[in-house]
């Protein structure tokens, strides 16, 4: 029996990426930010949601698939853009998107990945999304838009929540940072974790040397490990994230130039959704960035009915932050939302796995989803309703 064989649930996925990977690169897929008290409140949140039991009804053929923007997925549920899966594996994204397009559900690049977008398009088969973070040089960001646009890629991301950078303070003390600093403490966690350092860190060498961010425009691909000045003029960095530098002007252009679904990733107010609607966005993700970024962040399931209520159908909502059961999923739907991206949950399954991982992590939440659905009562996803929720 393999490692994965004996895993049960998301939880158990992430013991086994905990051992399998250093701490310094464990911490920075697993914490979220300075007191950690938005991650917790994530789970909490979903924690606190309950569901009533419906009994002696018809369960007998519950299906969870469905459709996002038109198009068929197996399940409410596409993959999040996760910037570091390329080193959780290797080709972390490429594993993750093979995954997703066997179990039917879409899978977002992340700008900051290892993969090539064009890999991912002739190889991967499936759905394609791609996820932005806007450069300081406007021009850039057009290209990359561009270039996934001619790759076939059928949603673009526009990630606004990132602010003025997020304060891991693990992360530096992990020496995990971007790029990555090498000291003592990081090269001897490296080394304590020798199968991680052969099988992802070994083959990136044997293939050309250090991971990259190969979806960077050309002169910015530097190595995971890069000159820090370098990235920070570019925007890329923290600084180059920066939300004022943005504005709703911004959505627009990015209308114009991306023919596929175009959603932005981070709305947490009703207005930011009324907004987006106004600059004629096809979605959003209401998300905190898995509690990795305003640590005062509420859970998204708190705001999300204020924000469905704000869009009263008018696009679809998409939500995230602290999926780790089928259940969370049903909780989201009853909610309102019309489905959900996994995160750390399917990362945590690249991490332990590779493909196999990811594949585990879905049909996981694919089988907890199905045996909560018929709990509930509800043999469809578009049968999901605050009916199946207790009012206390
Ligand atoms: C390791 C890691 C890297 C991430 N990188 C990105 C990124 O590059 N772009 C982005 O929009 N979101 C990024 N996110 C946030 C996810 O897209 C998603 O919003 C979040 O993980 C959802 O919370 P969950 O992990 O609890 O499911 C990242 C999350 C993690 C865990």
């Amino acid at each position: 029996m393999g490692q994965l064989d004996r895993c049960y649930n998301i939880a158990d996925l992430r013991a086994v990426a905990e051992k399998r990977l250093p701490k310094g690169v464990f911490d920075y897929i697993d914490k979220g930010t300075e007191d950690m008290t938005s991650l917790a409140g994530n789970r909490g949140a979903f924690a606190d949601i309950k569901l009533l039991n419906k009994v002696v009804t018809d369960i007998s053929d519950v299906q969870l698939d469905m459709q996002i923007f038109d198009k068929p997925a197996s399940m409410p549920m596409a993959i999040a853009p996760t910037g570091t899966a390329g080193i959780a594996w290797y080709e972390g994204e490429f594993e993750l998107a093979k995954a997703a397009a066997a179990a039917g559900v879409p899978f977002t690049l992340a700008t900051g990945s290892n993969t090539p977008m064009e890999k991912l398009a002739n190889e991967a088969g499936g759905r394609l999304w791609m996820q932005l973070y806007m450069w300081k040089e406007k021009e850039l960001s057009d290209d990359l838009v561009k270039r996934a646009a001619r790759n076939g890629f059928e949603a673009l991301l526009w990630t606004v929540d990132i602010g003025h950078g997020s304060n891991r303070e693990h992360n530096l003390r992990n020496g995990f940072s971007t790029p990555y600093v090498l000291n003592t403490r990081s090269v001897v966690d490296m080394l304590r974790h020798p199968t991680w350092l052969a099988f992802v860190m070994g083959r990136y060498f044997m293939n050309g040397g250090m991971p990259k961010h190969v979806n960077y425009p050309p002169g910015y691909q530097m190595p995971i490990t890069g000159n820090v000045a370098k990235l920070r003029n570019t925007g890329i960095s923290p600084t180059a994230r920066r939300a004022d530098m943005v504005s709703w002007d911004d959505v627009d252009r990015l209308r114009d130039i991306f023919p596929g679904k175009l959603l932005i990733k981070g709305i947490m107010r009703p207005d930011d959704a009324e907004k987006a609607i106004e600059h004629g966005v096809d979605g959003i993700v209401v998300s905190n960035h898995g509690g990795r970024n305003m640590d005062s962040a509420p859970p998204t399931i708190a705001v999300l009915p204020g924000i469905v209520k704000a869009v009263a159908g008018r696009m679809t909502i998409i939500v995230d932050s602290g999926v780790r059961r089928g259940s969370d999923i049903v909780k989201c739907l009853a909610l309102g939302a019309d489905a959900v991206l996994a995160g750390r949950a399917t990362l945590y399954g690249t991490a332990a796995g590779g493909e196999a991982g990811a594949t585990k992590a879905i049909n996981i939440l694919k089988d907890e989803m199905k045996r909560t659905m018929a709990y509930v009562g509800t043999q469809r996803t578009a049968d999901i309703s605050q009916d199946v929720l207790w009012q206390g």
